[in-house]
């Protein structure tokens, strides 16, 4: 599928863009599902926001066990001084996550794509395991911004194989936080590890690599249907929203099978919940 300049500018930066991989059916189906699940969500359950700042605090019972369910997060602005949400609820949740790759069939449907699994050869995974999906609103006025990080830092194997596929749902621009990396960053070290041990999370320092100064980030915009796939040490960045325009993604995580998936992470499965490829 990639011609071998698409390859070289994958080893080169850390990243490449393929507009147009997905269709705008495929993304209309998805994001009507998405409006679904967030219209069927009672805040009842959970007012847990989903936040970069503090990870590990935030990291409630919540959060911990949507690693192999479907949850809705609020944004961390979403609530006003009285504890009301400041805006609908559908213009509120941060993200939906984290299992309904496996879970939900319009979400399956759209990550068991023949393209996908192509794709994923020609980037050098073989037998890619799907361990997490994300539904991110990044909604207008008050979507978060998740600050300088490596996705690996949260899907460690040895050796690190973690590829990051992202899908713009809605054109990304930089009104509305698309997504910022450093060019070839992924030549760097891991410099943080996200470690469950129970119903405890903390923070591993690895290494003390400074992250890049916002200067040497490029912006990434992407037209709806793009998918933007990026190395799992490539450190990256969004903004937060502060435009009247959402800024829907979809990602997925998936490692190679043939790397030790560490046992340390906070997404598990077991052998009735096995986890899956592309196809
Ligand atoms: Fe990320």
């Amino acid at each position: 599928m990639l011609t071998p300049e698409q390859r070289a500018a994958w080893q080169r930066d850390g990243y490449i863009i393929l507009p147009d991989f997905k269709s705008p059916e495929d993304i209309a189906g998805l994001r009507a599902r998405a409006e679904q699940i967030v219209d069927d969500f009672d805040p009842s359950q959970s007012r847990t926001i989903f936040t970069t700042r503090d990870q590990e605090a935030a990291s409630d019972a919540w959060f911990l066990g949507s690693d192999n369910s479907v949850r809705c997060f609020f944004e961390e602005e979403a609530f006003g001084p009285d504890g009301q949400l400041k805006q609908a609820k559908a213009l509120s949740i941060n993200k939906i996550g984290h299992a309904m790759h496996d879970l939900d069939p319009v979400f399956a449907a759209f990550t068991r794509d023949p393209k996908l699994a192509e794709l994923a050869g020609d980037l050098d995974l073989i037998d890619p395991k799907v361990w997490q999906a994300q539904y991110i609103f990044k909604q207008p006025g008050i979507g978060g911004e998740v600050r300088w990080h490596q996705d690996a830092t949260f899907f460690d194997s040895t050796p690190i194989s973690v590829t990051t596929f992202w899908f713009a749902l809605e054109d990304a621009t930089v009104d509305n936080g698309c997504l910022w990396a450093e060019p070839g960053g992924h030549r760097g070290p891991l410099r943080e590890r996200f470690v469950r041990t129970g119903d405890v999370i903390s923070m591993e320092k690895l290494d003390t690599t400074p992250w890049p100064d916002d200067s040497v980030a490029v912006a990434l915009p992407a037209k709806a249907g793009t998918l933007i796939c990026f190395h799992g040490l490539l450190p990256h960045y969004s903004a937060p929203n502060r435009s009247p325009l959402s800024r829907h993604a979809f990602t997925l995580h998936a490692t190679n099978g043939t790397t030790e998936y560490s046992e340390k992470n906070w997404i598990q499965r077991t052998h009735d919940f096995p986890v899956r490829g592309f196809i």
